[in-house]
């Protein structure tokens, strides 16, 4: 088989790419090891930046988002008691955030690729980058007990953290830098009305915790939970009753339960892997860079890596020009660590560390004293959170 661009990894990043380049009528083959059904049985974060809405859009991707995802123009901050709010449109000059399930988005994707006829091949097994520093790399993957090749032009690892195509870069070619946190995300999806019309991050003695919402009748809310914690120390009434003991008494008080229909741990980490091409492979999203959730900015970094793909692979193939293609790297990375600054930001000032010293407690306690005595801060706050420029 032969195709321009090999795409390794059917979610997010890889399905918007394969859109994006078919529609612009640059040939590309998407590779992903599972089905389509398990890809959308996961559950994942749902605030969109304007950019990433944008490019849906662009994908002839957005109407479904733009129908039933939901404009919010601000969030909550609980801590000491009160709720403080973020006005996201107001700080930004009217940007606002699209709250909207990434499984609905992966969804539209995929129905979009269906409807052009994209070559998407689910199940595959083995699937190796070969060559890539030549000018003819390939893939090959196993069906059964053939071995397939697709010779391409690029390839683009968008494979996520536990891909194939970043490992297959030699380890002297690869920088990696990592943070991993002493804490995980308890989260749970229930069929009950949110608490709040807009999303409440919670700082508390106790630990993080966060009311967020897929709809109007499907909320979604998270505790931190130490490392060591599995789902079954989580029976449904345990997590109710210290969700509400995190959370400020009027927003306790108004909170609906019910029984969860989804229910997990996720580790936090912070990690970055530089740089971004090797030879004629570009990694993509999760595959380059993973941020912990508290900023909502996994699926938004991936968001302008694809960007930045997308208008370099144009530039290549409509008008002979690589500039976009020798800059890519440079130019995602240096988006992606303001994402991972944000997000690291984010996470110290709202989580306990059961190692802080008495100082940094301080210090974090001093950060969110400053964030709302000062329009400034929050004003910062607000254009990351709505997202910087591509
Ligand atoms: N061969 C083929 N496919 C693979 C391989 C492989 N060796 N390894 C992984 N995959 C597939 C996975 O099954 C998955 O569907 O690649 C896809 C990678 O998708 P994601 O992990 O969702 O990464 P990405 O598309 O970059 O999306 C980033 O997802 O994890 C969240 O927070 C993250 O919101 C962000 C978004
Ligand atoms: C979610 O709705 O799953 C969600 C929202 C905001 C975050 C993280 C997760 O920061």
């Amino acid at each position: 088989m032969k195709t321009q661009v090999g795409i390794i990894g059917g979610g997010p990043s890889g399905l918007l790419l394969s859109q994006l380049l078919d529609l612009k009528g640059i040939d590309n083959v998407l590779l992903e090891k599972h089905s389509r059904d398990y890809v959308l049985g996961r559950i994942r974060a749902g605030v969109l930046e304007h950019g990433f809405a944008a490019l849906m859009r662009e994908a002839e991707c957005g109407e479904r988002m733009d129908t039933e995802g939901e404009i919010h123009d601000g969030f909550f901050i609980a801590h000491d008691g009160i709720k403080d709010r973020i006005d996201l449109k107001g700080l930004t000059g009217g940007n606002t955030v699209l709250v909207y399930g990434q499984t609905e988005l992966t969804r539209d994707l995929y129905d979009a690729r269906a409807r052009m006829g994209g070559n998407i091949i689910h199940n595959v097994a083995d699937v190796q980058p070969h060559d890539i520093t030549s000018n003819a790399p390939f893939l090959t993957y196993r069906d059964g007990n053939e071995v397939i090749r697709i010779d391409c032009d690029y390839i683009i690892g968008a494979d996520g953290f536990h891909g194939v195509s970043r490992k297959s870069i030699p380890k002297d070619s690869i920088r990696e830098y990592e943070r991993v946190y002493p804490f995980g995300w308890l989260g749970v999806l229930s069929r009950t009305k949110p608490v709040s019309p807009e999303l409440i991050y919670a700082k508390h003695a106790r630990g993080f915790a966060l009311c967020s919402l897929r709809s109007q009748v499907l909320s979604r809310y998270y505790i931190q939970v130490p490392l060591t914690d599995t789902i079954k120390d989580w029976p449904d009434d345990r997590f109710w009753v210290e969700l509400k003991r995190r959370l400020p008494s009027d927003v306790a008080a108004n909170l609906i339960t019910g029984p969860s229909i989804e229910k997990s741990i996720a580790p936090l980490r912070s990690f970055v892997a530089e740089p971004m091409r090797y030879g004629n492979m570009f990694l993509a999203g999760d595959a380059a860079h993973i941020v912990p959730p508290t900023g909502a900015r996994g699926l938004n970094s991936a968001a302008s890596d694809i960007y930045y793909l997308y208008h370099a692979m144009l530039d290549h193939y409509k008008n002979g020009d690589d500039t976009g293609l020798a800059a890519y790297s440079d130019k995602a990375l240096a988006r992606v660590w303001k994402g991972q600054r944000f997000s690291w930001w984010l996470t110290n000032l709202l989580h306990q560390f059961p190692d802080n010293s008495d100082f940094d407690n301080h210090m974090q306690q001093t950060d969110m004293d400053y964030l709302f005595t000062s329009e400034m801060a929050q004003a910062s706050l607000a254009e990351n959170y709505v997202g910087l420029p591509f």
